[in-house]
């Protein structure tokens, strides 16, 4: 595992979406995997500013997305959908039907999770898979006693993420208490990952994910078993770690560090 620390989240961001670029400029037609939520913005603007000003190029590219809330159309403000359209797809150039984001209407869960794990094979599997992290230490929405060689599948929400993501919703009862996500042996298998996270709020579940235990009550921790991960994460998220230092110094020598 890499571990950057940046100073600030736009740094975090910018060094995330030279990651991207990198994949893009090396593999035009890549498979991204693309994750939801605040941590992400603002790579995703990044994202627009590089193929506004410099032409980055979405043309070929696929991206598979890490998760769903059950039961929200996708033309509902707070579905993923919605969140990807509109900080994402509409600026750049990928093709619409290159995107695939489960579904949370589906009639048949079972046979879209399979369709959807196929449909990722298919393609070739994921190059570079981007991740935030849940305060309970999630990754997509495989939360805590999660298989660490789970599939895509429906999860039940922790309170917690309930909780967290109810600042999005209205009301806390909102809050969609099913999801349909990437299981976390899905995610395994992409080829190189980075995770992204800022704030002091996230910096128990950092610390547990990169210097805890591997373990299902802390399923970003699974990330320890994968031979290319990268955490790209800013000073507060990283203030927990008991190793910071050592991150530090590996960090200033990295030869060619985004
Ligand atoms: C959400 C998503 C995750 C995301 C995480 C953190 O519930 N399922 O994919 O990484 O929780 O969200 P945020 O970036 O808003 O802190």
């Amino acid at each position: 595992m890499e571990i950057i620390v940046k100073d600030t989240v736009e740094e975090m961001s910018q060094v995330a979406a030279r990651v991207v670029a990198k994949t893009l400029n090396a593999k035009p037609d890549a498979v991204l995997g693309l994750a939801t939520g605040s941590t992400p913005l603002g790579l995703y603007q990044e994202l627009v500013r590089m193929h506004q000003a410099e032409g980055l190029d979405f043309s070929q590219v696929t991206t598979f997305h890490l998760d769903a809330y059950v039961g929200l159309k996708q033309k509902h403000p707070q579905s993923y959908h919605y969140f990807m359209d509109e900080n994402l797809f509409r600026h750049i150039n990928i093709p619409h039907q290159n995107v695939y984001i489960p579904s949370g209407t589906t009639d048949n869960y079972e046979a879209f999770c399979k369709w959807y794990e196929q449909r990722i094979v298919e393609c070739g599997g994921i190059d570079l898979q981007v991740l935030g992290i849940g305060t309970d230490g999630h990754i997509a929405f495989n939360e805590p006693s999660s298989s660490l060689g789970s599939r895509t599948r429906i999860k039940t929400l922790a309170k917690q993420t309930i909780d967290d993501n109810a600042r999005f919703f209205e009301s806390p009862d909102e809050v969609p208490v099913y999801a349909i996500t990437m299981g976390v042996g899905t995610i395994l298998e992409a080829e190189r990952i980075i995770l992204l996270a800022h704030g002091k709020h996230k910096s128990d579940a950092v610390a547990k994910a990169i210097e805890g235990p591997v373990t299902s009550m802390i399923t970003a921790s699974a990330l320890q078993l994968h031979p290319d991960v990268l955490f790209i994460i800013d000073r507060e998220a990283a203030s927990s770690l008991d190793m910071l230092e050592y991150y530090e110094w590996i960090q200033d020598k990295m030869p060619d560090a985004p």
